[in-house]
């Protein structure tokens, strides 16, 4: 499976984060100092894909703005000889990589986001990313790992799925899959947002996907559905019907950055993981430890 195009759908409004994201897009909040569309990329990028497609509207300027190059910028650090920030601009897209900007002109859910995809994509496979779910991991970055288990299980499609408490099952979509000890196991039915009491489960698919075209004619027929919206998972449980989709529990830990609780998490691991900020962490739990001893 050769995914070399990965779907970015980023015309949400985000309003878990509101005030934050009334002016801002949602991607381009950032941990510390990378905004989250900045990690979603660089694991499409890492994974292989070299065409990015950004599903977006006339707020998300900036996500287009953060790809473009900034000659001003660059001459400015240039003439005061900034080479590390200018290292750093370098690093933000490789030269390869390609972005494509489709509108998504009506806010009719995510498979209407990943539809509006469909004439970059053409016939290929390819990778769909919700920059939200921040994923990190020690190894390789989730999306190759995930391309590399679907072509080891000949999946023509693959989610990501992990186990949430049972309390939360309603806010995603949720996977009953057959029982095995692989990280891959086949998906037997999928339910978008499920009531408690009807949930197939507790493994909730997280942002990424893989799919094959096959995927645009199932989209094309769904209607609207959990909230009238146009549901990506309810394609996916046409699609099981017909082929062989696979769920797949990664290696790593997922942020849920939509939320105020995963940005506090996401940052403070990261902010463990540099000697600068892992020092004032440091400091600040010295300061405050009598707060945290129970
Ligand atoms: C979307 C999908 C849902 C999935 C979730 C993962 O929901 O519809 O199936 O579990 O992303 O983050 P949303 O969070 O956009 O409501």
């Amino acid at each position: 499976m050769r995914v070399r195009k990965a779907v970015f759908p980023v015309a949400g409004l985000g309003t878990r984060l509101l005030p934050a994201t009334k002016a801002v897009a949602k991607e381009m909040l950032p941990i510390i100092d990378t905004p989250l569309i900045q990690f979603a990329v660089g694991e499409a990028v890492a994974a292989g894909c070299d065409t990015l497609v950004f599903v977006t509207n006339r707020h998300k300027h900036s996500i287009a703005d953060h790809f473009d190059r900034s000659h001003e910028l660059e001459s400015r650090l240039a003439e005061a000889g900034k080479r590390d920030l200018l290292d750093v601009l370098d690093r933000i897209l490789p030269a390869h990589v390609s972005c494509v900007f489709v509108t998504q002109r009506d806010p009719l859910g995510l498979g209407h986001a990943v539809l509006c995809a469909q004439p970059v994509i053409g016939d290929e496979p390819f990778a769909v990313l919700l920059p939200d779910d921040l994923l990190l991991a020690s190894g390789p970055p989730v999306l190759a790992q995930m391309i590399e288990a679907a072509e080891r299980v000949g999946a023509s499609a693959l989610v990501a799925v992990e186990q949430v408490p049972r309390d939360q099952v309603s806010r995603y979509g949720i996977a009953d899959v057959e029982a095995t000890s692989d990280r891959a196991a086949r998906i037997r039915r999928v339910v978008e947002k499920p009531a408690v009491e009807d949930a197939p489960g507790d493994l909730a698919i997280v942002g990424r996907y893989l799919f094959d075209a096959g995927i645009f004619s199932l989209l094309a027929e769904t209607r609207p559905g959990v909230g009238g919206e146009i549901q990506l998972t309810d394609a996916i449980a046409a699609l099981i019907d017909r082929d062989p989709v696979f769920a797949y529990r990664f290696e790593g830990r997922r942020y849920d950055c939509g939320s105020r609780a995963g940005v506090v998490q996401a940052t403070l691991d990261l902010a463990m993981a540099s000697a600068d900020t892992r020092a004032v962490l440091s400091t600040f739990f010295a300061r405050n430890r009598g707060e945290f001893e129970t």
